[in-house]
């Protein structure tokens, strides 16, 4: 590929091209501002590359997700979720030895210190979860200071205790004792144990249940730099440790626009139940330029034909509900929501198709997660794609601190005014 032409005031400038293995083609900007002066200005990054990225590759046009090479669809049906996380974070699927090992280390290290325990009681039992796991996780540093300095094991301990530390706010949030984490069950397993059983009774983890968790954690795991990775690459690009750079991931993800849209999700499903089932109503709302109301699960800035994970959840959501035997209305509103809003003249023009989190909370709540604790599911499935991308971005020789510029629109320079002559 050759190069750009920009002409600025009657100046030629003219900027290389980089084009990736996919044939994707970024102009090369990197010149512009000492050249010219002048910066490029895109509000929310829609065009705009931050890094060159060997991890996770999406065409938002033609559905496609791929980790490593490998066809989402593959994987959601063949790998576990400790595959996934050696994929992404080593580059290769692991030989047999190497996932042993690596599940060894993921069992190993998934107790907390005691003392961590402490930190849960200073939280008033209606936390939100995601603020909750965020400050454990940037507690992590204060357990382990030389994160930077031992990467791998670090890496390894924050895989292993996430799922702990989630399951503990959980316990405390309903007032239960903490289970401690089990060495003979697999990740998702022992997290569900951690979750679900209670001292007092047998538990034993559905098989149906782990399937699916492993699922929606190998659909979960990167999705290149969306809001909360580029919050992740951004922290660590000033050399911030990785429980820092994790921990602002997880509050970026937080909000509704992003991973929070699951949690929204079943809340609007439960206002159109509860509102006398009229979900034609609340697709006009939706269409009103007058009323703030989207329908939360439509809509993605990158997929603009169809999200492949969503379409593989849509089939798993009905096969989880069929095996508990699990007639959730919501559901039928969500299905019927859906084939209105598909065939309806703004929805199709605006190419706004329902995304992951659509589905997500219909599975999770099957699966007896409560809603507000959607977000943390998605913030487990996504952190070996924010540690893969957060050491990619480590390694790289061209990293520099992110720092972007801005277009200033505030008053030009003024003399000061003394407070006793302000009036
Ligand atoms: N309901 C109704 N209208 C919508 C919706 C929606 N869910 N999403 C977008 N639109 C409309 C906008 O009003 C806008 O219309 P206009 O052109 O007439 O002004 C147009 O579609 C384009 O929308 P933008 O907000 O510009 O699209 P953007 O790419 O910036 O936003 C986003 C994408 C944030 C996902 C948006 O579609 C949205 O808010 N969806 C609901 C929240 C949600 O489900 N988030 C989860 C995303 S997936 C994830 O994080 C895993």
């Amino acid at each position: 590929m050759g190069t750009a032409k920009l002409t600025l005031d009657g100046q030629v400038l003219e900027l290389p091209t980089v084009v990736g293995t996919e044939d994707e083609v970024g102009i090369d900007i990197s010149k512009l501002r000492k050249e010219t002066g002048a910066i490029t200005l895109d509000y929310g990054y829609g065009n705009t590359g931050s890094c060159e990225s060997a991890i996770t590759f999406i065409d938002g046009e033609k559905g496609i997700l791929r980790y490593r090479g490998y066809a989402i669809e593959e994987l959601a049906e063949q790998a576990t979720f400790a595959e996934v996380c050696y994929l992404l974070i080593h580059g290769e699927l692991p030989e047999r030895s190497q996932l042993d090992a690596f599940v060894q280390k993921l069992t190993y290290h998934s107790m907390i210190h005691e003392d961590m325990k402490k930190l849960f009681e200073g939280f008033p039992p209606t936390a939100h979860p995601m603020a909750v796991l965020s400050s454990m996780i940037v507690s992590l540093a204060t357990y382990y200071p030389h994160a930077n300095e031992n990467v791998d094991l670090n890496i390894m301990r924050l895989l292993a205790k996430a799922p702990t530390l989630a399951a503990i706010s959980y316990k405390k949030s309903i007032g239960q004792p903490v289970v401690y984490p089990r060495n003979d069950l697999s990740y998702t397993a022992n997290f569900l144990h951690m979750m679900f059983a209670v001292p007092a009774e047998e538990y034993t983890v559905s098989p149906v249940l782990d399937r699916a968790l492993n699922l929606l954690l190998v659909l979960h795991a990167d999705h290149e730099q969306n809001c909360s990775t580029s919050t992740v690459r951004m922290v660590g690009s000033s050399d911030a440790n990785l429980y820092a750079s994790i921990a602002g991931g997880v509050c970026a993800l937080w909000g509704p626009l992003h991973g929070g849209a699951n949690q929204r999700v079943m809340e609007m499903l439960a206002r159109i139940y509860e509102d006398g089932n009229d979900y034609r109503k609340y697709v006009d709302k939706a269409k009103d330029r007058n009323d703030p109301f989207r329908l939360m699960g439509f809509g993605h800035r990158v997929y603009k034909n169809f999200d492949p994970r969503a379409k593989i959840l849509k089939r798993v959501a009905d096969e989880v509900l069929d095996e508990l035997g699990i007639d959730n209305p919501l559901l039928d509103i969500a299905k019927n929501l859906e084939r209105v809003a598909l065939e309806d003249e703004y929805f199709i023009e605006r190419k706004l198709y329902p995304n992951v989190d659509f589905y997500s909370g219909i599975i999770y709540s099957a699966m007896g997660i409560p809603t507000r604790f959607f977000t943390v599911l998605f913030a487990l499935g996504r952190l070996p794609g924010w540690i893969a991308q957060w050491k990619e971005g480590r390694d790289s020789p061209k990293t520099r601190i992110n720092r972007p510029r801005q277009i200033y629109t505030g008053p030009k320079l003024r003399p000061y005014v003394p407070l006793d002559r302000r009036g």
